[in-house]
Order: C-alpha cells, then sequence, then structure tokens
C-alpha cells in the first residue's frame, strides 16, 4: 500500500486551505481522548498550513497522513514537531516512517526538534525513538513526555 503513497507539501489539488484543516483535523479525532470536539478542536489546525510547514502523505488525491511542524522566529534552530498522524485504516504500512524520514532528510538540517507526546502513547514513543529521539524532562506538564533529536552539530556540542 505505501508504495502508492506520495509525500509531499503540496496540498491535494483543488482542495481549499479550510477544507485541508478540516480534512486534518478529521484524520486526527479517533486518537483524541477528549468528546467534545467543538470549534476549539477545529480551531487548532487552523494554522497547520502557515510558513509551509506541513508534509502531506497522498494517496490519489486524499490526505491519509501529515506531519505538521513550527519554526521558532528567535530560535532558529529549534523546531517543534507539532503534529504527525495517519489515518486509522492506514497505519501499520509505513506511513508514518515516510513522513519523518522526508521531514529529517529534508527540514531538520543542524536543527534541534523537540516534541511533546502523552505518556500512555506508548506507540508514539517507540516510533520516535526508532527515529532516535530521546525522552527529556517535562517540568511543565506530568502526563505529557518532552523528547529531542539533536542534529549531530548540537550533539558535538553536549560532547564538549
Ligand atoms: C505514530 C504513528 C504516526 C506511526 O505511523 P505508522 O504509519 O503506523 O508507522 P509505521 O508503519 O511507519 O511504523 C514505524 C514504526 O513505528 C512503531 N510502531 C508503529 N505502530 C506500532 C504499534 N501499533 N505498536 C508498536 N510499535 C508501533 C514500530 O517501531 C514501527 O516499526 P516496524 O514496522 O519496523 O515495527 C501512528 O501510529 C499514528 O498516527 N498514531 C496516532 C497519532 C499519534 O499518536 N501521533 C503522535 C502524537 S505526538
Amino acid at each position: 500500500m505505501s508504495n502508492k503513497i506520495k509525500i509531499t507539501t503540496t496540498p491535494p489539488k483543488g482542495m481549499k486551505p479550510i477544507d485541508v484543516c478540516r480534512a486534518c483535523a478529521k484524520l486526527c479525532r479517533p486518537y483524541m481522548k477528549q468528546k467534545f470536539m467543538g470549534p476549539i478542536y477545529y480551531a487548532n489546525f487552523m494554522g497547520i498550513l502557515d510558513e509551509k510547514c506541513v508534509l502531506f502523505a497522498l494517496e490519489k488525491n486524499e490526505i491519509v497522513g501529515f506531519l505538521q511542524w513550527k519554526r521558532y522566529k528567535r530560535d532558529k534552530e529549534l523546531l517543534l514537531l507539532n503534529k504527525l498522524a495517519v489515518r486509522t485504516d492506514y497505519l501499520k504500512n509505513g506511513i508514518g516512517t515516510k513522513l519523518m524520514n522526508q521531514f529529517l532528510e529534508k527540514y531538520t538540517e543542524n536543527k534541534l526538534i523537540h516534541l511533546g507526546v502523552s505518556k500512555d502513547n506508548s506507540v508514539a514513543i517507540s516510533f520516535y525513538e526508532k527515529f532516535g529521539f530521546r525522552k527529556s524532562q517535562s517540568p511543565k506538564n506530568d502526563k505529557v513526555l518532552e523528547m529531542i533529536k539533536l542534529s549531530p552539530k548540537f550533539e558535538r556540542f553536549y560532547d564538549l
């Protein structure tokens, strides 16, 4: 299945930005714990196309996964891996791997990547560990695990 999947920064042809955001929100919905999915939930996805920091996994013209990150204006060397999800009926087909590989290869050179993942999300934690993310400390929230990945540049810095 994953052979037919295209990883691209370009959203599906003919889809309006608002519909792209909505499609990504819907894709994440089964994974969310809270039952109420009102405007606040959807608003959380409105910025998904900002700065073009998003990769889509497309089958034909449909979004079956996406990975979105954020840059910081002040800390140019820091990236937040903000959202990553694969549609439930496409899990375990290597799509998450394809998204992550392309993200790491093309967009993260000399960057320090960080992310927050729910401590009980063992699937995502083992997924991130597979790609070299390490558990870090999260002083703010005891439910969220902070994970980081250092580029070789930062690895050298910390070895000093
Ligand atoms: C995490 C996620 C993106 C992985 O996507 P995926 O396309 O299913 O992952 P892949 O098929 O590329 O699997 C890559 C590796 O992840 C790990 N993995 C994936 N699914 C797993 C599962 N159900 N149980 C244990 N490990 C799993 C394995 O190490 C796997 O490698 P392997 O196939 O060699 O065993 C997907 O599970 C997902 O969308 N989860 C819900 C959303 C989420 O939790 N996002 C992260 C929030 S921070």
